[in-house]
């Protein structure tokens, strides 16, 4: 009969305990939600926002991702919840809107791996953030589809070079709390639950698996 200790003494099972985790966009939505069950769960987690957290730096300048992991040092986890993407009808989105929609959410995340590599501890992770526009489109959405899109083949090409760290994506449609601000654009979608997304990120962290994009 199994034993408890059985899948406590799983081969090269990591131990979950205590983490040194960076989290970037800690003070938004959804990463107020991944800092407090990562807190919760007894991980240290250094936090990162623009104008919050403990430290302050834009990932999406790479000179600032670098100094960010200077300062930090070495991190079991990098876990991203920030990023952001015009939302324009196709017909006004210029070069302009498409390059800030990919330095806002795909290059900066690019960066946190990149410049990452060094700094994740050998069996760690880097868990990214996208969401469901990748796979269901939605009008004045083609920014976020494309670095949406963008991110998960990413993380899936990323996968197969990085072991044995590991990377995975959360996918999420919109969130059941950002309902009141973001629900007039995702009709008839089915909202998720913060909850859900936050177990997902721990799946991610505490979990084995890489090359996996997590869709909500
Ligand atoms: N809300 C939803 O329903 C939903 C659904 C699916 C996917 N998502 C995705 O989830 C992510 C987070 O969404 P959210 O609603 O939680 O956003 P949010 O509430 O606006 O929070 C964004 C967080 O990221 C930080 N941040 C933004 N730009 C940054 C930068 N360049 N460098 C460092 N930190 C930065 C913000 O703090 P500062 O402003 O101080 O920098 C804040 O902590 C986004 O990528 C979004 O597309 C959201």
């Amino acid at each position: 009969m199994l034993h408890e200790r059985h899948f406590r003494n799983a081969a090269n099972a990591p131990s979950v305990d205590g983490m040194r985790i960076l989290l970037v966009g800690a003070t938004g939505t959804l990463g107020t939600a991944v800092h407090q069950e990562l807190t919760e769960r007894k991980h240290d987690v250094v936090t990162v926002a623009r104008t919050g957290g403990d430290l302050q730096y834009d990932v999406t300048d790479p000179a600032q991702v670098a100094d960010l992991y200077a300062a930090v040092g070495q991190v079991d986890a990098v876990a991203a919840a920030a990023g952001s993407v015009p939302y324009k009808p196709l017909a006004e989105l210029t070069v302009a809107d498409y390059q800030a929609g990919l330095t806002g959410k795909v290059l900066s995340q690019v960066a946190l791996v990149r410049e990452g590599l060094s700094h994740v501890s050998p069996r760690g992770s880097f868990t990214l953030i996208t969401g469901v526009l990748a796979r269901e489109p939605i009008v004045t959405g083609a920014a976020a589809s494309l670095a949406n899109g963008a991110i998960e083949a990413f993380v899936r090409a990323a996968a197969i070079e990085l072991a044995p760290q590991r990377i995975n994506a959360v996918s999420p449609t919109v969130f059941t709390e950002s309902l009141d601000v973001y629900g007039d654009f995702f009709p008839g979608m089915k909202p998720v639950p913060l909850a859900d997304v936050v177990r997902a990120y721990v799946r991610s962290i505490e979990g084995q698996q890489t090359g996996q994009v997590y869709a909500l």
